[in-house]
């Protein structure tokens, strides 16, 4: 199975730095937001990557590529572990298709179509990182080969939240498993038919491409892949799943702050420093 970046927004949350970086090249610690999603694909067995990037975009495109001249580097430094660091995506396949204009996330989508070849595919937002025992990914493949739909993230957010998100709604097939009766994208205050957001991980089905091609532009004037997820909901079961895990939204500036503590507190050699660091501003002390 295939699974889709797409990398091509403007990251205007993120200005100025992404003027000129990508945002998914913004480091969480020492590895950009990109490799942790593609980290994540690996370990849920998927090694066939497609990003839909965009133009001014090209480090995005570089970042998985060999460099020889820093591996001549490193080896001759004796840095064997960077050296395994900086070359352990070199056999992956990765492939990238140009969106010229930011019209939308479905849109960045219908441009796979021809890469994806008819078959089911993944799709994940690297400013989504989620951290879990099983990768959230290989948890969806699994829901995905049990019913042989299309499966989409769902994590329950406070009422008040509901308006940033798309929001959906059904009834449970299983614990976690919800068959998806409404789903609409960035509800109006109070118009939620749930508190059941969608995350950005998807297992999609190829049927959702010529839905995406009839697609108008929907909310902020981008053509959505909800609204297309909608007209698959009247052609075919779509599922909703709960996945186990904790999910950052590194794509705000708050999220970002609170994903990097997360993660240095998680690592081993940050752990103990963050900490300490945490515990001295909590009494308001100099580090
Ligand atoms: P966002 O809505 O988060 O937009 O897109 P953004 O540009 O990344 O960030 P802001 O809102 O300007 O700060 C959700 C996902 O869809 C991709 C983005 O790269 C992100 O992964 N996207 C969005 C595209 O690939 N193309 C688009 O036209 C829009």
């Amino acid at each position: 199975m295939k699974i889709v970046f797409p990398v091509a927004g403007v990251g205007t949350r993120f200005l100025p730095a992404t003027k000129e970086v990508p945002k998914e090249i913004l480091p969480v610690i020492d590895r950009p937001l990109i490799q942790y999603a593609v980290e994540e694909a690996v370990a849920s067995g998927l090694s066939d990557f497609v990003f839909i990037t965009a133009p001014g975009k090209e480090a995005l495109e570089r970042y998985f590529a060999p460099n020889r001249p820093l591996d001549a580097f490193l080896r001759r430094q004796g840095k064997e572990k960077l050296l395994d660091d900086v070359r352990r995506f070199y056999r992956k396949r990765f492939a990238y298709i140009r969106q010229e204009q930011a019209l939308g996330f479905g849109h960045a989508i219908a441009l796979a179509e021809k890469a994806v070849g008819g078959r089911p595919f993944a799709i994940a937002l690297p400013d989504d990182l989620i951290l879990a025992d099983k990768p959230v990914l290989a948890q969806m493949l699994a829901v995905h080969r049990k019913y042989k739909a299309p499966v989409l993230a769902f994590m329950k957010v406070p009422r008040a939240e509901a308006p940033r998100y798309g929001i959906g709604a059904g009834p449970f097939l299983e614990e976690r498993v919800f068959s998806l009766e409404k789903l609409v994208e960035k509800p109006a205050p109070g118009k939620a038919p749930s508190n059941f957001a969608v995350i950005g991980r998807y297992i999609m089905t190829p049927d959702i491409f010529p839905l995406l091609q009839r697609a108008r532009r929907g909310a902020g004037g981008e053509i959505q892949l909800t609204d297309a997820v909608v007209e698959l909901m009247k052609r075919r079961r779509v599922l909703g799943y709960f996945f186990e895990g904790r999910r950052f939204d590194a794509g705000t500036t708050l999220g970002y702050v609170e994903t990097l503590l997360h993660v240095a507190l998680l690592r081993r050699d940050t752990r103990d420093f963050t900490r300490r660091l945490l515990r001295s501003l909590a009494r308001d002390e100099k580090p």
